[in-house]
């Protein structure tokens, strides 16, 4: 006969599950990334256990030294991960009380369903730490590119028709903003998730008198102020995810708004606009048409935008009428934010190298850039600055533009008899508004992209981010 595992729940029953429920319901195959977690909990929890008398010093030294060998032989590799025992809990505890009697004490007061959402917390709080560090270096790979390019004009579009020059920092300085309020979604997320669960139990807490303020010193459940963080209503604890819908959802911004990144990208590196260069090696080519160089990177990342978004509503729908308190259910949760997890990290982090590969053809961006009709604004504003009210300058701007494509001329192209042709009040001046240089420097409102104001801006995120 087979040898029970010591963490079988076999009192109850007098066999296991068929082989293929046991294959359905297991979930190593996945939540074995939570290992790492699932110790650190462990050996806080054991610790405790040993505050308050229910293991000895030599007990709890023991299950210590035992959980450090087998998180040593899961780094490795050499840990032998077994379904049967169906999650990353039941494999890691059942090794350990083969190998430590004492093990058998260290579920004290502790289900798995109190343990499983300590470690997603865990995992989490890393995992928004880490995504964190990638933004941040996106950013500055975005501040670099402004910053190397610091006098290229580029049109502005609304419609992806031209509208108005822009410095091409100034668009990538856009982004720059969108990326910090992700940052600051994903922290605020932070602080929910950095509360902690143990002592829960399944539903109810515990008969004992754990030290639960212990535990999660021990993990780091504190605040900015060093206030330890404990959830305050053990049903809740165990049953809700909505800190994992939260990060999920701030991913899916941030996920939108990288895909709006790459697409602009996609415009710019195209032989249409050919505003940008991809290095070599983050693009592809075509298995046909030799010529073709495509940028896959950001083409994969605007993709991969469907998914996350996907993970969200998968998340949303997964907690959805759900009866408390624990439910399986709630193991459907970990693919679908790992999955966001991964997918964010990875799209940000090659989003950045791939910026960091890419150049500009500034004699490209000049030529749209001079487009004088991107100055009809200007021109408008002029005619205000003689008195005139902005409506009837639009209007007479436009009968401007309408006058210039009747003669296939560009705007710049009429003469000051053209212009007063439509309207006295244009006076010799009047066509120095087309003067690119003049027109960038007049723009510095703060948050336009004036030439002093895109400078500061620079300087600013620079010093921000450094
Ligand atoms: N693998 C499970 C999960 O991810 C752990 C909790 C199991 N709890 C239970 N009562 N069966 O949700």
């Amino acid at each position: 006969m087979k040898k029970k595992s010591p963490v079988s729940r076999s009192g109850r029953f007098n066999r296991g599950p068929a082989a293929d429920v046991a294959a359905f319901s297991e979930s190593i195959s996945f939540d074995w990334r939570l290992w790492r977690h699932d110790i650190a909990g462990s050996v806080a929890h054991a610790t405790m256990l040993q505050k308050i008398g229910v293991l000895t010093a030599t007990e709890s030294r023991a299950i210590i030294a035992g959980l450090d060998k087998i998180g040593k032989e899961i780094a490795a590799g050499k840990f032998k991960w077994k379904p049967e025992l169906e999650d990353v809990h039941m494999n890691i505890e059942s090794t350990l009380t083969e190998r430590v009697p004492a093990g058998a004490k260290l579920h004290t007061a502790r289900s798995r369903n109190d343990q499983v959402a300590l470690d997603v917390r865990l995992w989490l709080r890393d995992e928004i730490t880490s995504l964190l560090g990638e933004i941040v270096r996106l950013q500055r790979s975005l501040v670099a590119l402004g910053e190397h390019n610091a006098d290229v004009i580029i049109p502005g579009y609304t419609h992806l028709q031209r509208a108005q020059p822009v410095y091409f920092a100034h668009h990538l300085l856009a982004y720059v903003e969108m990326l910090e309020r992700d940052c600051e979604r994903l922290w605020d997320c932070y602080s929910r998730v950095n509360v902690c669960p143990l002592g829960s139990g399944a539903i109810a807490g515990s008969t004992l008198k754990l030290d639960r303020a212990l535990v999660a010193k021990l993990l780091g459940f504190v605040d900015a102020d060093g206030k330890v963080q404990l959830t305050q209503n053990s049903m809740d604890a165990v049953s809700d995810r909505d800190f994992a819908i939260e990060f999920c959802a701030a991913g899916a911004v941030l996920a939108m708004h990288l895909s709006r990144l790459a697409e602009d990208v996609i415009l710019w590196a195209s032989a249409e606009f050919n505003f940008i260069k991809i290095a070599d090696a983050y693009t592809t080519g075509s298995s046909l048409m030799p010529q073709k160089k495509n940028p896959d990177v950001a083409e994969l990342t605007r993709g991969k935008t469907g998914r996350v978004y996907g993970n969200l509503m998968a998340l949303l729908t997964l907690l959805k009428g759900l009866p408390m308190t624990y439910n399986r259910d709630l193991q459907e949760d970990k693919e679908r934010l790992f999955d966001t997890a991964d997918t964010v990290r990875a799209c940000v982090r090659l989003m950045s190298a791939m910026l960091q590969h890419t150049s500009v053809n500034s004699f490209s961006c000049l030529a749209a850039a001079s487009d004088p009709a991107l100055l009809a604004t200007d021109l408008a504003d002029y005619l205000v600055q003689k008195g005139m009210p902005f409506r009837k300058a639009h209007h007479v701007v436009g009968a401007v533009v309408a006058l210039a494509e009747g003669e296939g001329k560009a705007l710049n192209q009429l003469t000051l008899t053209d212009l007063q042709s439509v309207d006295k009040t244009f006076g010799r001046d009047a066509l120095g508004v087309f003067d690119l240089t003049r027109a960038m420097a007049k723009r510095n409102l703060p948050g336009a992209p004036g030439t002093k104001e895109v400078a500061k801006q620079l300087a600013r995120w620079r010093k921000l981010l450094s």
